[in-house]
């Protein structure tokens, strides 16, 4: 759950609004929020869940997560996207190389890291690991 849900789906949902910025079109549009409003919900299954748990459980949870963090950016990173930086497929939801590695790290930055320390799940090596830019 909190592998899948918790950052897989938030991280798609920032992938998918990075996508929109850069959409032209109503059809476009309208197709990246469909899918933005699906992965929103599927994150929220996750973030309930943890939610829903005791501290204890929170405090293993936080002690697996910079590992966590990094398997799953790594996945995104390496996921194979074979329209590369072209402008014109950005304009139908083909985001750029560049967007999609910004919109990765604003999901840590502004989405997973406050969302699990509001649950009081310890973010301390996952930021740390952030501002030393993600390596993976
Ligand atoms: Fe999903």
């Amino acid at each position: 759950v909190v592998g899948q849900c918790c950052l897989n789906e938030t991280i798609a949902s920032a992938f998918l609004e990075a996508t929109i910025t850069e959409a032209d079109g109503p059809l476009a549009h309208a197709a990246l929020r469909e899918l933005l409003a699906d992965e929103i919900d599927h994150a929220r299954i996750g973030w309930a869940t943890v939610a829903a748990t005791d501290a204890k459980t929170r405090r293993e949870i936080g002690e697996w997560l910079p590992e966590m963090a990094v398997a799953n950016l790594k996945m995104w990173r390496e996921a194979p996207r074979l329209y590369g930086s072209d402008e014109e497929l950005a304009c139908h939801g083909a985001p750029r190389e560049e967007t999609v590695a910004a919109a990765l790290l604003v999901a840590f930055r502004d989405l997973v890291i406050p969302g699990f320390e509001r649950l009081d799940v310890s973010m301390d090596r996952v930021r740390n690991w952030l501002d030393a830019g993600a390596p993976t």
